[in-house]
């Protein structure tokens, strides 16, 4: 792997863990962090000995947003033909192993939104959602208006986006943007837990679940049906479920491949 200023990657057995680190700006993201965050990423899926990857921050800021001293002198000219910021956005989304935010902390405009691309989102007591764009004169940009919608409901959506309001922990987990909520020094034990388990089971299936969940943002019923039934009948020619469906009629543990 190559050395990287702005993040931290570690592997724990199947799971990989990757940490924003720009403390002293609470993680805020500008392109330089983008960039190693895409390419940690991209390396994390094409690894076949990593099955889940964590994306994480401090305890005090998952990421605060994008770096707004460095956009604060951005002309539309240079934003747009450079893609500014949002150039590898799609990458986060594209990875094909699944991904948790482990969030504690600040989770602000771009941080919200790089919540918002994982799979699912852990948080600590302590995470403050929010899209403050609107303070500073812009909108979201990079999925903030579109997956915040999907994820919360156009009321509440709207509210944050429109007022710039943060999100407690729990309202996050009432509002369904979140999957669980833990004290703050259960987070990172609890978000490798999950993710142990997700890489404890058989590589396919676990990928091929991501995928038809993910469909449900994209396609209409019926082509996620027809998707979800095309996938579940193809694990029927893997070894995975050959075992999996043994080890449950001879009562023990089930043992997937590796790959
Ligand atoms: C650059 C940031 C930053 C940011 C915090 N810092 N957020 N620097 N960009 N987004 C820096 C501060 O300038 C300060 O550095 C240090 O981090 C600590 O922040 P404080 O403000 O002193 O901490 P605190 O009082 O605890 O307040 C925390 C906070 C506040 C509520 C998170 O920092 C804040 O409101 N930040 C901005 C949040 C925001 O508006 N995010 C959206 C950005 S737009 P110095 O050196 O000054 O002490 C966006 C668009 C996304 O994300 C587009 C697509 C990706």
């Amino acid at each position: 792997m190559t050395p990287y200023n702005n993040i931290l990657l570690e592997t724990i057995d199947a799971v990989a863990r990757i940490t924003l680190n720009r403390p002293a700006q609470l993680n805020a993201l500008n392109d330089e962090l983008m960039d190693e965050l895409s390419y940690a990423l991209t390396a994390c899926d094409a690894n076949p000995s990593i099955a889940a990857i964590i994306i994480t921050g401090s305890d005090k800021a998952f990421a605060a947003g994008a770096d707004i001293k460095a956009m604060a002198n951005l002309d539309f000219e240079t934003a747009y033909l450079n893609n500014f910021i949002t150039r590898n956005w799609d990458t986060i989304s594209n990875v094909r192993k699944p991904v948790i935010a482990a969030v504690a902390g600040f989770a602000l405009g771009g941080g919200c939104e790089l919540a918002l691309a994982c799979d699912t989102i852990v948080a600590a007591d302590n995470a403050q959602f929010g899209q403050p764009e609107i303070k500073l004169g812009v909108i979201p940009g990079a999925g903030g208006t579109q997956r915040l919608t999907r994820a919360i409901g156009k009321a509440k959506a709207m509210d944050m986006i429109l007022t710039g309001r943060m999100m407690d922990a729990a309202e996050a987990e009432r509002s369904g943007l979140v999957s669980r909520v833990v004290p703050l020094a259960e987070l990172a034990g609890t978000a490798l837990k999950m993710a142990n388990i997700i890489a404890g089971y058989g590589r396919l299936s676990t990928m091929m679940a991501k995928e038809a969940v993910n469909l449900t943002q994209e396609a209409s019923l019926s082509s996620g049906l027809q998707f979800e039934r095309r996938a579940f009948h193809s694990l029927f020619a893997t070894a995975d479920q050959k075992e999996g469906m043994a080890a449950f009629i001879e009562k023990r543990k089930a043992t997937f491949k590796k790959p």
